[in-house]
């Protein structure tokens, strides 16, 4: 009819079949237009798409800010539900920060518990929103006052809003697009030239980049940065915690898709990247502040037969001259994979006293916690009857009662048991527990195991949430030795029951190369009943692993009192304020080493400075120049960890000679620059922003700086220029030309290097080439084989003095941050903490130099090293 005479352009379209089973048939149903030409062509290009009129009119202005929304009569319906006959369209600002938010009337939707700080952000740039005429197809713009840059623009297609489907498309000011998470990005910028679509759920999902991009992984980041034609930058964010995900198209335009919940985007003004960035910071909560020797080199490595085998490792390492700080014990050190346990009869007789050694020798332990709780054994039963809060079966007669029976404990429970590591069956605690009972419960669960054992960090893993075998009629057993055959978690598949777990769209995190078609897939059934039953796990899946960093925070507080951290594998936006995050279980391959480079960046956006890849890759036996290689790259991430599985060879440094020297080399420079790296950390928790940065961020008016994926900003004055390739002892970069260089590596050190595209040596017995950038001051101080010892060294400052300018003052600054390292910082108090701040100030003439430290802070009870020593590039 007359739909079909409708075409779209293919660079614009909007797919109506986002299930990829949607063939002609489907699309003709669902009112859309089908185009086959383009079917066969372009691959990518969707061939079933919505009419350009299709989704709500207008239907009248409350207000300026206020608008009410109606299904268009001539729409197509909604393919996966019935629009909502009402909608509120409605925005507000935080001072220049935008919200915009849609809303069905009448009915309540489910938000996110994430406590957001909605304070007012002044910048120089604002926003103003413009929506189409009454009676006419609905779509708003929001434009930059001043430019009339349109940063959002959703005539490419219409509003799409069922109580299971919403979408959300819109044109796009440029296609220099960075962030969404968490996925597998083999670039920095996203890629226009086709489509793509990227799930948001978190899930139990390596890396695996081997196999191509795109892959849906732990984490949940609704938010990206755009780069405008003038070099302006604006942020987006969309507060959702349902499953969701967004494609990318060649308009350039994007397609945002959640199955619940509600819109609410905020945008944020920049105008500079790392304002973009601080401004959205401000939003979601800034970092955390690592404790000093959480900036140091950790060691782990799953399969550690006992007290023994840690033993000769930090021997080993310590032999080899490598500073380590801390040593980890992945779950073999428990009791059969009992939290707050350890295998006091076996192989770790020892473990706690082994601990105390660690600390007389100023070195740290940090120990593995799965959210999973076994049956049967003193935490869970605490937990029973403490009335803790679990991830239930909404009703009775839902209760998998072959599983609970088995379990005296479990009998009279709702609790949805599940199979992970422990021998028996396992429940999930539910830390979104308004109560705080579950919290309490869950930190005091450390503080006793602490009693025990004095370790000193949290790595918590498996909470996305993770569970094996779900839905899978054989039982379930994994390769560990003793692990029993057990009944699997099964989910309703069908009837009224599966509404949540096999839902109209299931997203991109399903439909991504998977037999699977349910959302439970190697997780819990998102019927499981969450907030003490106000809620499930339709909506707050993707934010388990928040509420546990929250709770295990709480736990880090109460059994240490000490600054420290949690290392989560899922995350959300806000995150960051509790815990760190590794980026799980990658490969030893050079895509894995390439594409941590670029996803240690995005989390860095994303708030979560602390992190860091598995060095040497997880998965697979890595080789002597990867884990060479990787060893020096990781020495500039800000989570440093060596980690491997059992089944794969040693990797520790001290494995090869050659591995062993360019560690401790790189090791010894990264601890040199610690004062550097922790005055940067300091930095983005008291104001918000990166610590590891893309060079674009430094250099937004340099276009080359746009495409870089592998070279990276240590802060504002360090680029570093990794090797991300094997058989290579030469490494190509480019050094903005907008600035001046001097090599900080050990090949010409001090030396000044021509900016522009240069080739660098790299051989194994040098570190990696990184550039000091003039105009910046580095503090620093002597190396020493463990943070502790080198934090009472006397501090060096190395000066990187512009050329050409006749001004006395300001031709290099810097900063240092210190405190005594490890004052535990509650959530949003680091101006009240006992800091010391300095800020230097460089500068020369024909006849003198002069170099002023400014006091920004002092310590109130403590006092600091000496500055002896001083050196001038240039
Ligand atoms: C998960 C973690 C990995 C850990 C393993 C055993 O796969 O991601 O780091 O070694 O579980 O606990």
């Amino acid at each position: 009819g007359i739909l079909c005479d409708v075409i779209v352009k293919p660079e614009a379209r909007v797919s109506c079949t986002p299930d990829p089973d949607g063939d002609e048939a489907v699309c003709k149903s669902r009112g859309c237009i089908w185009d086959a030409q383009n079917k066969k062509n372009a691959p990518t290009v969707p061939a079933c798409y919505f009419p350009p009129d299709s989704g709500y009119i207008l239907s009248e202005s409350i207000d300026d800010n206020k608008a009410v929304l109606i299904p268009s009569k001539t729409s197509p319906q909604n393919p996966f539900g019935q629009n909502f006959p009402e909608l509120q369209f409605s925005h507000a600002t935080l001072g220049s920060v935008l919200k915009i938010s849609i809303t069905p009337i009448g009915f309540k939707r489910y938000t996110p518990p994430v406590p957001l700080h909605l304070n007012d952000i002044n910048a120089t740039d604002n926003f103003t929103v413009s929506v189409s005429n009454p009676n006419e197809t609905f779509s708003f713009q929001v434009i930059r006052e001043g430019t009339n840059t349109s940063i959002w623009d959703t005539s490419v297609s219409g509003l799409q809003f069922a109580d299971r489907y919403i979408q959300i498309a819109t044109y796009l000011p440029t296609d220099k697009i960075y962030g969404f998470g968490e996925n597998v990005h083999q670039r920095l910028k996203h890629n226009f030239t086709k489509y793509t679509t990227w799930g948001m759920m978190a899930r139990d999902q390596p890396p695996q980049s081997t196999d191509g991009e795109g892959e849906n992984l732990y984490g949940v980041h609704p938010f990206y940065l755009g780069l405008e034609a003038d070099g302006k930058a604006h942020g987006v964010f969309i507060f959702n915690s349902n499953p969701q995900d967004v494609t990318t198209g060649p308009a350039p335009h994007l397609v945002y898709r959640t199955i619940g919940g509600q819109l609410d985007i905020f945008f944020f003004p920049g105008p500079t990247p790392a304002d973009v960035i601080t401004q959205y910071h401000q939003i979601i909560g800034k970092p955390f502040l690592p404790a000093y020797w959480n900036l140091g080199f950790q060691l782990c490595r799953y399969g550690y037969a006992g007290t023994e085998e840690v033993k000769e490792t930090v021997a080993r390492i310590k032999a080899a001259g490598i500073p380590q700080d801390v040593q980890f014990a992945d779950i073999n050190y428990m009791d059969e994979y009992k939290d707050f346990t350890y295998n006091e009869n076996g192989s770790w007789k020892g473990w706690p006293e082994f601990t105390d050694y660690l600390h007389s020798q100023g070195q740290k332990v940090v120990l593995i916690f799965d959210p999973t709780v076994q049956v049967e054994y003193d935490t869970f039963l605490r937990g029973i009857e403490q009335n803790v809060s679990w991830i239930s079966w909404p009703r009775e007669d839902m209760v998998q009662r072959n599983i609970t029976d088995l379990y005296p404990s479990a009998e009279n429970t709702t609790i949805m048991l599940s199979v992970v590591w422990p021998n028996k069956h396992v429940g999930f605690p539910d830390f979104l527990d308004p109560t705080n009972i579950t919290i309490n419960w869950w930190a005091d669960e450390f503080k006793r195991y602490h009693e025990i054992q004095a370790f000193d960090g949290i790595w918590i893993d498996m909470n996305e949430p993770a569970v094996f075998g779900t839905n899978q009629e054989k039982p379930y057993a994994f390769d560990h030795a003793g692990h029993p055959n057990l009944t699997n978690l099964m989910c309703p598949m069908e009837g009224a029951d599966s509404v949540y777990d096999v839902p109209p769209y299931k997203t991109m995190s399903v439909y991504f190369r998977r037999n699977e078609s349910f959302m439970a897939e190697s997780s819990l059934c998102l019927c499981g009943r969450s907030i003490r039953g106000s809620s499930n796990l339709y909506n707050t899946r993707n934010l388990f692993g928040w509420s546990e960093s929250v709770a295990s925070w709480k736990g880090l507080e109460v059994m240490r009192g000490k600054r420290s951290v949690v290392l989560s594998r899922s995350t959300f936006p806000s995150s960051g304020q509790y815990a760190g995050h590794w980026l799980g279980d990658n490969s030893a391959t050079w895509e894995d080493l390439r594409d941590s480079i670029i996803t240690v960046q995005e989390f860095n956006m994303f708030g979560i400075p602390y992190v860091g890849a598995d060095i040497c890759g997880f998965f697979g036996n890595t080789t002597e120049e990867l884990c060479l290689r990787w060893q020096q790259l990781g020495a500039y991430h800000s989570f440093m960890r060596n980690h491997n599985l059992h089944v794969t060879i040693l990797q520790d440094p001290a494995q090869w000679p050659t591995v062993a020297n360019a560690t401790r080399q790189a090791n010894l420079n990264r601890y040199r620059h610690l004062p550097y790296l922790f005055s940067l950390h300091f930095h983005v928790s008291r104001f918000g922003g990166m610590v590891v940065r893309p060079v674009f961020f430094e250099f937004p008016s340099d276009p080359v700086t746009h495409q870089i994926s592998y070279q990276f900003m240590w802060g504002p004055a360090v680029l570093v220029a990794p090797v991300t390739e094997p058989n290579v002892t030469k490494v190509n970069a480019y050094l903005p030309v907008d600035a001046e260089w001097y090599a900080l590596s050990d090949i010409n050190y001090g030396q000044a290097i021509p900016s522009g595209n240069g080739t660098f040596d790299a051989p194994w017995t040098s570190l990696i080439p990184a550039f000091l950038r003039a105009g910046y001051i580095l503090p620093r101080q002597g190396p020493e084989l463990t943070t502790v010892a080198a934090r009472v060294n006397p501090f060096e400052l190395v000066i990187a003095a512009k050329n050409n300018n006749s001004t006395k003052t300001g031709i290099a600054t810097g900063e240092l941050y210190w405190d005594d390292g490890d004052t535990w910082i509650p959530v949003g108090e680091i101006e009240k903490h006992d800091f010391a701040h300095f800020i230097f100030d460089f500068g020369y003439n024909a006849s003198m130099a002069s170099l002023n430290i400014f006091v920004g802070k002092k310590m109130e009870n403590q006092s600091l090293p000496t500055l002896d020593t001083i050196e001038i590039f240039g």
